[in-house]
């Protein structure tokens, strides 16, 4: 504890003598790591800091608002918001396979990212969250994975920084939530489950449209908040909802209904490498399930995913 003490205030002097009085800045995902960098950031260099958020819409219900709150209210920088919804989807638009999708949202987003920077803060530092375990493995090559992963971002040739800064990179996870907590992070920030680069951009399984998203982020935030509400959600390594887009029949008073499938992930893993179904009480599902039929428009059933990791991956693309 006391460590992370002393981490904070020779990180804060450090960073202060090495950006003087340029700019720095940093893109904001609204992870944990990318956080925690701008948190420390902030209580370095203030105004100095410019934080650049994509919100490309495919983020859980609420949560680009709560991250722009986070950043605006609790701490001096300058914070960049990039609402940009619909360009995403119309450059998704017709494409269903997982990996063609992956790479087109973090095509997408370099671009959109890059140019805002290219734009305005060309000049200067740029920071990462880059953290201890990235940097190993970054260093270990691709034959391990298995879906594309881009949380590292890459400089583009013609934007030349006058360095790369990496504030948290010899620092573990529970150290950077550590520091994050003493720094003033909301604690369901700085305790935040992992959630992918592409959002729910791979949770809408197939094409994914505006309506999908929001029935999606609809169904996921129940989840959510039925598992707070029943203390379960701490126990979870990761649980959402999924939209596997396959329509079912199914009775609403009198008449036949046809309409969306949701799915509920939930999982319990030391490492994500490998991952065991999590045994939610019955009574919680059932509690989920009505709630998502009841509340959410256009979804009339609900089914919990009992496969483990390996064979199944926790996400379903
Ligand atoms: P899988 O589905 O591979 O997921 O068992 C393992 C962990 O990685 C997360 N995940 C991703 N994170 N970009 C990310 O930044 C991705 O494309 C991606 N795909 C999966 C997943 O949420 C889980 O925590």
């Amino acid at each position: 504890e006391w460590q992370m003490d002393s981490f904070i205030d020779s990180t804060v002097a450090k960073l202060k003598e090495q950006i003087g009085d340029k700019g720095v800045v940093l893109g904001l995902s609204g992870g944990v790591d990318s956080s925690v960098a701008a948190a420390l950031l902030s209580k370095a260099v203030g105004k100095q800091l410019t934080c650049v958020f994509v919100d490309q819409g495919l983020m859980r219900k609420d949560e680009g608002d709560f991250v722009e709150q986070t950043f605006t209210k609790l701490f001096d920088m300058n914070f960049v918001r990039i609402n940009c919804q619909e360009e995403f989807l119309s450059k998704l638009k017709g494409v269903s396979d997982p990996e063609a999708k992956r790479k087109i949202i973090g095509t997408e987003f370099y671009n959109v990212f890059w140019n805002k920077i290219r734009e305005n803060y060309g000049s200067g530092y740029f920071a990462q969250g880059t953290i201890y375990p990235d940097r190993i493995e970054s260093g270990k090559g691709d034959a391990a994975k298995i879906k594309t992963h881009h949380n590292q971002v890459e400089v583009p040739q013609d934007i030349t920084f006058e360095g790369i800064i990496e504030p948290l990179q010899d620092l573990f996870k529970d150290e950077v939530r550590v520091v994050g907590e003493k720094l003033g992070l909301p604690h369901e920030l700085v305790w935040r489950q992992p959630f992918p680069g592409p959002g729910l951009g791979v949770r809408v399984i197939g094409e994914v449209t505006a309506d999908k998203v929001k029935i999606l982020q609809e169904a996921d935030a129940i989840l959510r908040e039925e598992m707070d509400k029943c203390g379960y959600a701490s126990q979870m390594s990761q649980f959402f909802a999924v939209l596997p887009g396959v329509k079912t029949v199914g009775v609403m008073g009198d008449s036949r209904t046809y309409d969306e499938l949701v799915a509920i992930r939930a999982v319990t893993t030391d490492d994500f490498m490998t991952a065991d179904w999590a045994k939610i009480p019955y009574d919680i599902l059932g509690r989920v399930s009505s709630r998502i039929i009841n509340e959410v428009e256009h979804v009339n059933r609900v089914v919990y995913d009992i496969t483990s990791k390996p064979p199944g991956t926790v996400e379903w693309e």
